[in-house]
C-alpha cells in the first residue's frame, strides 16, 4: 500500500495523526466500533505486505480473543473484547541482517497509524501476547516465519472503574507514557552527539517539491489528467465496456480539493517543517518507551542515517522501522521524497559510540 494513499484515504495530516496516537489498553465493546472503519482497517491489514528492504509480511485480523497477560481488556463475553491484527515475517529470505524486523516495524506501524486516522485505538504488543495463539491465527510455519507483534483494535474506553484506573496508572508509571527524550539526545547533525539545527537542515535541503508534483509522481494526478483528455476525445463516441471500467477507476475531483487543503496546512518556515518532521518521530511508539532510535543528518550526502542506541533489546529493530515510517510519512506530507538504503559497513566511515549500531539511511531526492 502506497504511503501517500494512506494520507489521501482519510485526507488527514499524518503529523496530527502521529501526535494523537497513543497506546490504548482499555477497550469498549465491539458494538461501538463503526463497521465501516473496521472494514477499512481489515482490508488494509489482511494480506501480504513488503517492507522497504524487501521482507514479506503477512497480516490477518481475527475476531478471536487473544491471550495478552491481562494487559488488554479481556472479557468472557467475546463482544466485549477488542478485535486483533496479527502479523508475521518470512525469516528465511535473503535480506540484510535484522531487516526482517525493521520491515515488520515499518509495515505494521502503517496499520497502527491508519487506525489512528480513523480514530480507532491500537497498542503494539511485542511481548505480552501468547505466541501459540498468534501462530495458529496465521497458520505460521515456525521454521520459516515469526510473529513479532500483534495489536488489539477498537474504541478506547475512557471511563474506567477503580480497578482499571489503578491498572492504567501502573502501566503509565512503567512505560512513562507521554514523556519523550529531548532532541539533543536523539537527533544530530553530521556527528553523533552534535544536536540537530533545523534551520541548517532546511537550508541544506531547500524547498520541498510541490505537493502537486508529488501526487503526479505517485500517479494520483497523472492518471486523472490523462483520463480527462481521453474523455474529451471520446465525447462523441459511444461508451464501450472498457471505457466504463476506466470511468470507474478515475480518481475524483476531490483530489484537487485535498491538494488545496494540504497546501494550506503547510507552515511558512522550512525550519518549522523539519522541526515537525522530527517531532513526529519523537512521538512514535517504542517498546517500553525506549526511544532507542537516533538520527544523524549528513549535510554533504543530503541523507539521514538511522542508528540504534543499543541493541540490548531485540525490539530495537522494530522500533527503528516504526521511526523510519513516521519520518518518511511526514517528509512525504511536505513534498520531500527519498529512498531507503542499507549501507555496507565498508561504506560508513563515521565514528559511533560503542553500542550504537547503524540501521539504515534515507537519501533525499
Ligand atoms: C515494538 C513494540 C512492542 C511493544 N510491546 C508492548 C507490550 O508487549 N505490551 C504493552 O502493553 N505495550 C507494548 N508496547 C507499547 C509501548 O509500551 C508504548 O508504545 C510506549 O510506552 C509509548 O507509549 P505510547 O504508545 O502511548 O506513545 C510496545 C510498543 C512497541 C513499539
Amino acid at each position: 500500500m502506497e504511503l501517500l494513499k494512506i494520507i489521501l484515504l482519510e485526507g488527514e495530516n499524518p503529523m496530527k495523526i502521529q501526535a494523537q496516537r497513543s497506546s490504548v489498553r482499555f477497550y469498549q465493546g465491539r458494538s461501538t466500533l463503526p463497521i465501516v472503519d473496521r472494514h477499512k482497517l481489515v482490508k488494509l491489514a489482511n494480506g501480504i505486505h513488503k517492507g522497504p528492504f524487501g521482507t514479506k509480511i503477512r497480516m490477518k485480523s481475527t475476531e478471536k480473543k487473544m491471550g495478552t497477560f491481562n494487559y488488554i481488556t479481556t472479557d468472557k463475553k467475546l463482544e466485549k473484547n477488542p478485535y486483533y491484527i496479527v502479523g508475521c515475517v518470512s525469516t528465511n529470505v535473503d535480506v540484510p541482517e535484522k531487516t526482517d524486523r525493521i520491515d515488520f516495524g515499518y509495515e505494521f506501524e502503517k496499520i497502527i497509524l491508519y487506525a489512528s486516522a480513523l480514530g480507532v485505538g491500537t497498542c503494539w504488543l511485542g511481548g505480552t501476547f501468547l505466541e501459540n495463539e498468534a501462530n495458529s491465527i496465521l497458520d505460521v510455519n515456525t521454521d520459516t516465519e515469526k510473529v513479532y507483534a500483534i495489536t488489539p483494535f477498537g474504541m478506547e474506553k475512557t471511563e474506567l472503574d477503580i480497578n482499571e484506573r489503578k491498572k492504567k496508572n501502573g502501566f503509565t508509571r512503567m512505560v512513562m507514557r507521554n514523556t519523550r527524550k529531548p532532541n539533543n539526545l536523539m537527533f544530530f547533525i553530521d556527528v553523533y552527539g552534535n544536536e540537530i539545527q533545523f534551520d541548517t537542515v532546511a537550508q541544506t535541503l531547500g524547498e520541498p517539491k510541490s505537493l502537486i508534483g508529488l501526487l503526479k509522481k505517485h500517479g494520483q494526478l497523472g492518471e486523472y489528467e490523462e483520463e480527462q483528455e481521453e474523455g474529451k476525445k471520446n465525447e462523441e463516441k459511444e461508451e464501450t465496456k472498457n471505457e466504463k471500467q476506466n470511468q470507474e477507476k478515475k480518481p475524483q475531483q476531490l483530489d484537487y480539493d485535498l491538494i488545496r487543503k494540504l497546501e494550506k496546512e503547510k507552515p511558512q518556515e522550512l525550519s518549522e517543517i523539519w522541526e515537525g518532521i522530527f517531532e513526529s518521530v519523537k512521538w512514535a511508539p517504542s517498546a517500553v518507551n525506549e526511544q532507542d532510535w537516533r538520527i544523524v543528518f549528513d549535510q554533504s550526502e543530503r541523507a539521514f542515517h538511522f542508528l540504534i542506541e543499543s541493541t540490548r533489546s531485540h525490539y530495537c529493530f522494530l522500533n527503528i522501522g516504526i521511526a523510519m515510517l513516521h519520518f518518511e510519512l511526514s517528509c512525504l506530507w511536505y513534498g520531500y521524497t527519498g529512498r531507503w538504503e542499507k549501507l555496507k559497513k565498508s561504506n560508513t566511515s563515521w565514528k559511533l559510540p560503542k553500542d550504537v549500531t547503524y540501521s539504515s539511511t534515507f537519501y533525499m531526492d
